[in-house]
């Protein structure tokens, strides 16, 4: 295990954290009708006919699912049925912590598998929580958890009351109809869900992870050419993610390492922010400079004091 990951969420901020955080929570899984099952039968999941008869899914149209009001640094992040305006920046961190905290209960309380994938990866890797710069979460699942998700959970509606009265989310599992087509199609369907907070329209990505390749039945893979060993994903391990249980790939190094290379696990600065190993938190370069400075300032008042007593 990463060291520092087990520092984190052994120390007592962590618990506190976990426990000040809501427990009452409810959803509305509203059992879609179940489409006829796929597990186990030998149908070509990627075969347009298939795909059409079954779902009525016409791959030459595929169009993309998911809409955000735009695709720069801020936009992105959105989900437009939900964005109404920016979260400011003072409450990024508490709105996503609700988010995450949310996720890993529905997701641990139906026994569906998930684990932490990309930049939330890196950012567990660190110290277990979300990297200050990242508005992106993002998760993945088995074919099978996926399916499980599309068939009985699609549409779910899970109320988080927190203990602050005023910020009660709620937040929408929403399932991509083209997480049916497991291969990439025209690749404008790359995320297959979202648990998105209602409130303010930012999300989870949830992407699928498929055998996409019948010669290596080892491999799995998402629709973004992410591909990975079973055996770097499974068997899953049990760890903490800002307060709340939640799994990461077995060899999560190896992952990490491949997709973003060995420096992402020893850089320290990075994104306008430094690690302290003492805090063990990534410190924004503005925060340093204004620590900074007051140091100078109160050296100047010292360096005053000496001279006026001398
Ligand atoms: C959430 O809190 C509200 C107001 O306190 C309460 O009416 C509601 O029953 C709570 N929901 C759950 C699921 O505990
Ligand atoms: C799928 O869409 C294409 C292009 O619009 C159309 O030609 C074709 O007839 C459609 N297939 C079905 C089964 O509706
Ligand atoms: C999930 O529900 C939404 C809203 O009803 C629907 O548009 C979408 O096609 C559903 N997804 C799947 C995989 O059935
Ligand atoms: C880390 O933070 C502590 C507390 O603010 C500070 O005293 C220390 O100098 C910092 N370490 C580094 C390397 O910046």
């Amino acid at each position: 295990m990463n060291p520092r990951g087990l520092l984190a969420f052994a120390s007592t901020a962590w618990i506190a954290t976990a426990l000040a955080l809501p427990n009452h929570f409810s959803d509305t899984a509203s059992k879609a009708k179940i489409h006829g099952s796929v597990l186990g039968a030998a149908v070509d999941l990627n075969d347009p006919l298939y795909l059409w008869n079954t779902y009525g899914l016409n791959t030459t149209e595929e169009y993309k699912y998911f809409q955000e009001p735009g695709n720069d640094e801020i936009n992105a992040h959105y989900d437009s049925r939900f964005f109404k305006e920016p979260v400011p920046k003072e409450q990024r961190s508490q709105v996503l912590t609700h988010i995450i905290h949310s996720y890993f209960e529905f997701f641990n309380g139906h026994k569906l598998e998930t684990w932490l994938a990309h930049g939330t990866l890196l950012g567990w890797w660190w110290n277990g929580r979300i990297m200050p710069w990242d508005w992106d979460i993002d998760t993945q699942v088995s074919e099978a958890t996926l399916f499980r998700l599309a068939n009985e959970f699609n549409g779910t509606v899970a109320e988080f009351n927190t203990t602050n009265p005023d910020a009660q989310h709620s937040y929408l599992l929403d399932v991509n109809p083209w997480a049916r087509q497991r291969d990439r199609g025209k690749g404008l369907n790359i995320i297959d869900a979202r648990w998105i907070d209602m409130q303010t329209g930012l999300y989870i990505d949830i992407t699928g992870l498929s055998q996409l390749n019948k010669e290596k039945p080892n491999e799995w893979g998402c629709k973004n050419n992410h591909n990975y060993l079973l055996s770097d994903i499974y068997p899953l391990r049990g760890s903490f993610f800002e307060g709340v249980a939640a799994k990461v790939p077995y060899r999560y190094e190896e992952v990490l390492i491949d997709e973003y290379s060995r420096k992402a696990l020893t850089e320290t600065h990075y994104n306008h922010h430094t690690w302290n190993a003492t805090l063990e938190e990534w410190i924004s370069d503005e925060v340093i400079e204004a620590e900074k400075e007051k140091e100078k300032d109160k050296e100047k008042e010292a360096d005053k004091d000496d001279r006026q007593y001398e």
